[in-house]
């Protein structure tokens, strides 16, 4: 029977250390500020929004929400974001995806001035994160490494399997566990023997955005297993990509959900509002 990591409860100790020290930016008179854009009426895109602002408001920084109709155009969103990166009141830039369908996301995410992309989406940051030297971290990922530590299970030299292999999870994820020196697979939906893969995994991550997927039967004994699925099910329920059921039964440590990786990302978010924060007031340097 697994350990259930408590994802709430080390979310709230990060942001508690980001709040002492935007306590200390406040003595010399700085408040991080993150500006928050969302687009359309999305009901999921609008809790994880309503969130990222509580967070802020409890690590004691400004947010500041730019809401847009789903019929905002893509040159009159690209003229807000080079405001926003004029702005210099605000620190961090952050547009919630998904975009309605007459946007082109990679523009957007590519207009962000890459000082202020907390989201760490610009290939800039992207590429900062391959080479491993970065100033953002990618929010979803580091995250998870986070709760992979709060095990005390270390990575190095490990299996490390992420299912998943999109650029906000999949792709910067395998990176964060090949700095950490895992021996790293990442598999997809053309990967054949999964379940087989999978069960080799001292740590696995699932991160494909199916309810379910991945069963207690693909799980090696006390593996670490992290669920960053976040799925609705026809009865209104969350739930995530393993099926914990089963899963739990197998795995060393698991993370539910909801209540697992969920409150990690806006964590890191709030990390690195207050890194853009110290950048921008010349408190630290860029890469
Ligand atoms: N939509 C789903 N996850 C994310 C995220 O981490 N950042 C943004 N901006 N949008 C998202």
């Amino acid at each position: 029977m697994a350990v259930i990591i408590d994802g709430k409860q080390i979310s709230a100790s990060v942001k508690d250390e980001v709040r002492k020290e935007v306590e200390q930016l406040n003595q010399q008179g700085i408040c991080p500020c993150l500006a928050v854009v969302i687009v359309g009426d999305d009901p999921a895109s609008r809790v994880y929004v309503n969130n990222k602002k509580k967070a802020c408001a409890y690590t004691g920084m400004e947010s500041r929400e730019y809401a847009l109709s789903g019929e905002t155009s893509e040159e009159e969103l690209l003229k807000l974001v080079e405001e926003l990166n004029r702005d210099n009141s605000v620190n961090g830039i952050l547009v919630q995806l998904p975009l309605p369908k007459q946007i082109d996301e990679t523009k957007i995410l590519h207009a962000i001035s890459p000082a202020k992309d907390v989201d760490a989406f610009h290939p800039v940051n992207v590429g900062k994160i391959m080479v491993g030297d970065y100033d953002f971290l990618p929010c979803t990922p580091a995250g998870c490494m986070e709760l992979i530590r709060s095990t005390g299970v270390s990575v190095e030299g490990k299996s490390c399997v992420v299912v998943g292999r999109s650029n906000i999870v999949g792709k910067p994820m395998a990176m964060l566990l090949l700095h950490a020196n895992g021996t790293v697979t990442i598999c997809h939906s053309k990967t054949r023997n999964l379940a087989e893969i999978c069960r080799q995994a001292d740590i696995l991550i699932a991160a494909v955005g199916k309810a379910k997927m991945i069963t207690g039967d693909m799980i090696k004994e006390g593996a670490v297993v992290i669920d960053v699925g976040m799925n609705r099910l026809p009865n209104g329920k969350l739930c995530g990509d393993v099926d914990f059921e089963s899963a739990k039964e197998k795995a060393g440590f698991i993370t539910p959900v909801p209540g697992g990786v969920g409150p990690m990302t806006i964590a890191t978010l709030m990390k690195n509002t207050l890194t853009a924060a110290k950048v921008q007031h010349g408190l630290k340097e860029l890469k």
